[in-house]
């Protein structure tokens, strides 16, 4: 293979200009990535996240006329344990459920999380006028015939970081879990509803 190569008497201005802007380019990318790095190191973030931290089925039950009955205290948790960054939430929206049939959502307004803190809301669902299909009422029998209702809690949430210098940066998560009760004492039995990605 030959190749030819021209070489003129000196090289052109053009070309050392070019060199240098891209030496200048290749030294800032490399000085922003550390800074970033860094930044990211520093100040280590986790992503904010949301946990049913408690619940209390206080009533559920179906009427005569076909008619679920229920009321539920959900308290939610949205945490943020970065210690050097403010999370602010701004879409926060879930659905409760029941067998596939929506019993009420769940919504936050924008709120904001400090540093390394959290924020409850108690939510208190009532219904009294779900009317309830045949299958259904027969599942409302089942579950309190077995001391175990199972709701659905279902929804997504959003936010920024307030990262100082790094400006802020968008995050989202999404929660799906099951809420269980002994409907004969309204105990909530415990399992992992979070939206924080295992
Ligand atoms: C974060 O909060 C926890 C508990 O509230 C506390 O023990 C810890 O020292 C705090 N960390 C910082 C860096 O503030
Ligand atoms: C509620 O009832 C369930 C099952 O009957 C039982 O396991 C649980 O300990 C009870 N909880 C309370 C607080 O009484």
């Amino acid at each position: 293979m030959t190749r030819k190569l021209t070489q003129g008497s000196a090289t052109h201005p053009l070309v050392w200009f070019a060199a240098i802007i891209c030496t200048v380019v290749a030294i800032a990318v490399i000085i922003v990535s550390i800074v970033v790095f860094s930044g990211y190191m520093i100040i280590h973030p986790r992503v904010p996240f949301i946990t049913v931290t408690s619940a209390h089925l206080d009533n559920f039950q179906n009427t005569e006329a076909g008619l679920l009955e229920t009321e539920i205290t959900i308290v939610v948790r949205a945490e943020n344990d970065n210690t050097k960054a403010h999370a602010s939430f701004s879409d926060t929206s879930f659905m409760l459920s029941f067998q596939g049939l929506n019993i009420a959502r769940l919504v936050a307004y924008p709120f904001e999380v400090n540093k390394n803190s959290s924020v409850d809301f108690h939510y208190l669902v009532q219904s009294s006028s779900i009317p309830l299909s045949p299958e259904l009422m027969d599942q409302v029998d089942i579950s309190l015939k077995r001391d175990r209702i199972v709701f659905n809690l279902k929804g997504n949430l959003r936010g920024r970081w307030r990262v100082g210098l790094l400006g802020s940066v968008k995050f989202w998560g999404h929660l799906n879990c099951q809420l269980k009760f002994h409907p004969s004492n309204g105990t909530y039995i415990r399992s992992p509803c979070s939206s924080r990605a295992k």
